[in-house]
């Protein structure tokens, strides 16, 4: 069978509502993701959710008093069906990396996204280039990673194409993306779970 595009695979789980279990999975490492990023942004902050399915970590930064702008975008139509159902942010509907914001952010999010695109590296480029405001910060969570060994067999399971790097490639990759200060961290670790691999780093 051929391979599957991954905004396809996730429209299937929107419509079968498998988006709502993804928002409950991952809260946990998300929270973390957020902690870590938000108090090294300054006081008033835009930020923009990438791959962000159904809405919910932009639903959730639209209550924080020093968010002033959040915006969500992802490749699959029915997440992006329900993302503008459940609330009056502002998504977009874009295939990546063939997309770019109007404006920067001083945060770039994403969850379980990442290793989706063709060219992961060159998107943690992108978004240094071109969608970060000097002295913002890119904070990305992923859970299928070399070092997660139950994750490995996801791109057969799944019949879709993943890129696995270890977390020396992706801390790497961030590094030759440009970024600085950059920190790698398992969050939302648990019982039976190594954790989601995070990547935090600043643009000067
Ligand atoms: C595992 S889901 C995570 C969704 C959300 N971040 C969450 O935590 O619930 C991955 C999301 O990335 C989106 N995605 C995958 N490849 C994409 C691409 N090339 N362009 C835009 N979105 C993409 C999918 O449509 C899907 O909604």
């Amino acid at each position: 069978m051929a391979i599957r595009d991954a905004t396809d695979v996730f429209s299937e789980w929107a419509l079968k509502n498998r988006d709502e279990g993804m928002e409950s999975g991952h809260a946990n490492s998300v929270n973390d993701m957020l902690n870590l990023a938000i108090p090294k942004l300054k006081t008033s902050f835009s930020a923009i959710d990438v791959g962000c399915g159904n809405g919910w970590v932009c639903r959730k930064l639209e209550t924080l008093e020093t968010c002033h702008k959040v915006v969500g975008v992802d490749g699959s139509k029915e997440m992006i069906v329900k993302a503008k159902a459940k609330g009056s942010g502002d998504f977009h509907l874009a295939n990546l990396p063939s997309w770019k914001p109007l404006d920067k952010f001083d945060l770039i999010h994403s969850m379980e996204f990442l290793y989706y695109l063709q060219d992961p590296l060159e998107m943690l480029k992108i978004f240094f280039e071109e969608w970060l405001m000097p002295g913002g910060i890119l904070v990305a969570g992923i859970d299928h990673y070399r070092e997660n060994k139950d994750s490995l067999d996801w791109p057969d399971a799944l019949n879709v194409k993943m890129a696995t790097f270890s977390e020396s490639e992706w801390k790497r990759g961030m590094l030759n993306a440009g970024f600085i200060d950059v920190e790698m961290h398992r969050a939302g670790v648990k019982e039976g779970f190594v954790g989601t691999l995070v990547m935090l780093g600043k643009k000067l």
